[in-house]
């Protein structure tokens, strides 16, 4: 719990920023001020979405995510379960009518690594894997698995943005292979390294995951392995399509 001084001094922060995120040094630890927004178009999932309803395949959906005071409860929920469940998340330190503070994952994403970084890009890649597999024997799924919510400070993951729960539309096994799937769509096409190898990789984490999920993901490949066939290139087609290429890709591999 913050002081009544704190609170004041962060709401006075927040007037003058139009940001959501702020970050604070409080007590000589970095924390992270997240203010309520309302419910937006969800990044990322404009083609899943078609994808989705052509193939009544509800793994690929945005769940929806209602935004405000309902989306900062959700979060702050499953921040906590996920935590108690063992899942390398934020800590909540205070809760506000209008935001709450949480410790800092760092400042480098998984995506921004894998962009940026091309020595470490295969290391971080498969942290994201592994960290992934330790959420779904921890009995958890993410929200939105994408790599720009997956932190990396000093060697260790860390999952961020909880807005919405899978879970309450989904069976967990679903939830769960849905964050490998939201996962790959993120990064294969970022990657360097050619797409056997990715999926041997990966294949080697799934392969400890629940049979259930192992069949799921099995039987999604067989569904969108076609997407391989999308062109590969950025310009003029766009983030979308070539991120459903390079999943593509990789499904294509793992199908038996
Ligand atoms: N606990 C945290 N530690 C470090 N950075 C964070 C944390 N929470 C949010 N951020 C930063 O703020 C950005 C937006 O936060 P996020 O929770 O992903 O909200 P949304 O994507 O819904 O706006 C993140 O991409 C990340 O850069
Ligand atoms: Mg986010």
């Amino acid at each position: 719990m913050f002081s009544a001084k704190l609170i004041r001094q962060i709401e006075s922060e927040l007037l003058k920023h139009s940001g959501r995120i702020l970050v604070e040094d409080i007590s000589g630890e970095t924390l992270i001020i997240k203010r309520q927004e309302a419910a937006r178009p969800q990044f990322g999932y404009t083609l899943l979405n078609a994808l989705a309803k052509i193939f009544r395949q509800p793994l690929l959906c945005a769940v929806p995510a209602p935004g405000g005071a309902a989306a900062q409860a959700i979060e702050i929920q499953r921040l906590r379960t996920l935590r108690q469940a063992g899942v390398p998340v934020p800590e909540v330190r205070h809760i506000a009518d209008q935001w709450f503070a949480m410790t800092s994952a760092g400042t480098h994403s998984v995506d921004e690594l894998i962009r940026t970084s091309p020595q470490q890009q295969l290391a971080v890649w498969q942290a994201g894997l592994a960290a992934i597999l330790h959420v779904h024997q921890c009995g958890q799924n993410l929200s939105q698995a994408f790599a720009r919510n997956i932190m990396w400070q000093d060697g260790k993951i860390q999952f961020i943005d909880f807005e919405d729960d899978p879970s309450k539309t989904l069976p967990v096994a679903y939830a769960q292979t849905r964050d490998w799937l939201l996962y790959l769509h993120s990064t294969a096409y970022q990657m360097n390294t050619d797409p056997v190898t990715l999926t041997r990789l990966w294949q080697q984490q799934l392969q400890q995951d629940d049979p259930e999920v192992q069949q799921l993901v099995q039987s999604c490949s067989q569904q969108l392995a076609f997407l391989r066939h999308l062109p590969r290139q950025r310009k003029p087609w766009g983030r979308d399509v070539v991120s459903l290429q390079g999943v593509g890709e990789l499904l294509h591999v793992l199908r038996k």
